[in-house]
């Protein structure tokens, strides 16, 4: 069993898309170990996002990140990192594959409402930040 982060974007939540995205989740076999609705200051913000901290669009993506309350989850499943990728689509909604969450859901390039970890390194420091394993179901 593999796990992943994921998130439900501040645009998503605002659009009222949770239980759509929390749907699909179900729909396509994950096994949710953890959930959690929170909302990040600009220095968590910034902290989950240091990877991009040299990138134009690092400051805005930050404010949008932290403009409102977001869901966390803990997924598990087999292949769940690329599992969960796929299901999301690419990361811009205009190039992202019919039936994708993306496609079907975001607004923008950086409104584009679900977050999933790239690989298994990163999907360990991901959960990390948000979850503490007593946290775990
Ligand atoms: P995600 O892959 O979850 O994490 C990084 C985020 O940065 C990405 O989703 C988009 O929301 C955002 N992003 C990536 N590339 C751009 C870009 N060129 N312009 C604005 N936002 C971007």
């Amino acid at each position: 069993m593999e796990q992943t982060l994921a998130l439900i974007k501040p645009d998503a939540v605002g659009q009222g898309c949770m239980g759509t995205i929390l749907q699909r989740i179900e729909k396509e076999g994950f096994h949710v170990r953890a959930m959690k609705m929170l909302r990040l200051s600009s220095k968590e913000a910034m902290a989950f996002y240091r990877v991009h901290e040299k990138k134009p669009f690092f400051e805005s993506l930050v404010n949008f990140m932290s403009s409102g309350p977001l869901v966390a989850l803990l997924l598990e499943k087999e292949d769940a990192i690329r599992h969960w990728r796929s299901v999301m689509g690419a990361t811009d909604h205009t190039q992202a594959a019919e039936g994708t969450l993306r496609r079907q859901l975001a607004t923008a390039l950086e409104r584009n409402v679900v977050h999933g970890s790239d690989a298994e390194d990163t999907a360990r420091e991901e959960i990390a930040f948000f979850f503490s394993t007593r946290e775990y179901i």
